[in-house]
């Protein structure tokens, strides 16, 4: 039986999407291990109840997470595999010991990553193909213009971008029609309310928002002595680190008084912030096992009027957290923070 959620559309040309979307990211890299068999179940488990959005990356794991995003959608039953819309992000240049050597945007590199991202993901097109970070050495209008040939010859359906700034919004849309940005939103990551919010509003372009859970930090499941294993991003996350990290988790226990009294979880109140935004934001939340995704579903029950906004700002205004949102050399590569 397939549940129907709440949706929301993907911008002015875009799909009609799922009002969450699941983030397959942790399911192959970047958070310590995953269970293989509870990520293929939390994948079933999230289309069942209607989830329609799943999101990857072709450097997720070095193809691990489309992989298994093309194994998941085979064993699925057809109207669920039928519903599903992929979106993938590509462009990182990843080596065999996992390591990071920059991004490529070039037309041809496009081409060649949407051909293996097909044979992965054991499809015929990719719902919406995004760069994950600008190519500094290419300008955008090529990096989208190759994904515009890619929609013209039936491959991809639509465009999305990733952590860019205005500028660079305004230089993809006047190349081709772009369906939705994926950047960090969270009640503690709000820098796309001054400039890119309003941009993306102003042209009709939806924003996919993840770390809506701050990587977990807001969940109201991570604590102080938490044991991260190697190769876990938030090992090197300035938000997990030492003070920061205390004062960051002080902001979630302020945050824990309001979700006990709406009978609501921390992440639930966390993710229903996010939804509280507006209809153009489809929050991608990034559960890996059954039970986080049930509870992050519960987000979508939740309501928050004035009063509880404004004490949830009270408790973690903009701008509170302690640390960046990424260590120094990731920051670089966000063209959405020059
Ligand atoms: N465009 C980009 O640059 C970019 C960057 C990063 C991610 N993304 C995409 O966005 C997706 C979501 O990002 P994210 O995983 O970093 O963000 P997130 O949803 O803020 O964090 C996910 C982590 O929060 C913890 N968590 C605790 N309770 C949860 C709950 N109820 N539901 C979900 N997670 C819960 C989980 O960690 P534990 O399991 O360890 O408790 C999980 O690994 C990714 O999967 C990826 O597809 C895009």
């Amino acid at each position: 039986m397939t549940t129907t959620l709440q949706t929301r559309t993907l911008g002015s040309t875009g799909p009609q999407v799922s009002a969450l979307g699941l983030g397959c990211m942790g399911m192959s890299a970047l958070y310590g291990g995953a269970d293989r068999a509870e990520s293929v179940a939390t994948i079933h488990a999230a289309l069942e109840a209607g989830v329609t959005l799943l999101d990857t990356g072709d450097f997720y794991g070095m193809g691990h997470n489309e992989l298994l995003i093309g194994e998941a959608l085979r064993a699925a039953p057809a109207a669920h595999r039928e519903q599903a819309l992929i979106s993938v992000k590509f462009g990182a240049l990843r080596d065999p010991d996992e390591g990071w050597s920059g991004y490529d945007g070039r037309p041809a590199a496009v081409r060649n990553f949407a051909a293996y991202s097909l044979q992965r993901l054991g499809t015929d097109h990719i719902d919406v193909y995004r760069i994950a970070r600008v190519d500094p050495d290419v300008p955008i209008e090529e990096t989208v213009g190759a994904i515009a040939e890619l929609v013209a010859k039936g491959y991809v359906r639509h465009i999305g971008l990733s952590e860019v700034g205005a500028e660079t919004i305004r230089r993809a849309a006047a190349t081709a029609p772009i369906a939705d940005l994926q950047i960090e939103y969270s009640l503690i990551s709000r820098g796309i309310e001054r400039e890119i919010l309003p941009t993306t509003r102003e042209l009709g372009i939806a924003v996919t928002a993840y770390g809506v859970l701050s990587r977990g930090l807001i969940s109201g499941h991570f604590a102080h002595d938490r044991q991260l294993a190697p190769g876990d991003f938030r090992a090197v996350s300035p938000r997990f680190q030492g003070e920061n990290l205390r004062h960051n988790l002080d902001l979630v226990d302020a945050l824990r008084k309001i979700a006990e009294q709406k009978g609501a979880s921390v992440a639930q109140i966390a993710i229903a912030w996010v939804l509280s935004r507006g209809e153009d934001v489809v929050p991608l939340v990034g559960a890996r096992r059954r039970d986080r995704l049930a509870e992050a579903l519960g987000a979508l029950e939740v309501t928050l009027d004035a009063a509880d906004l404004a004490a949830i700002e009270d408790a973690v205004p903009a701008g509170a957290a302690a640390g960046e949102r990424y260590p120094a050399a990731q920051m670089a590569h966000l063209d959405s923070e020059h």
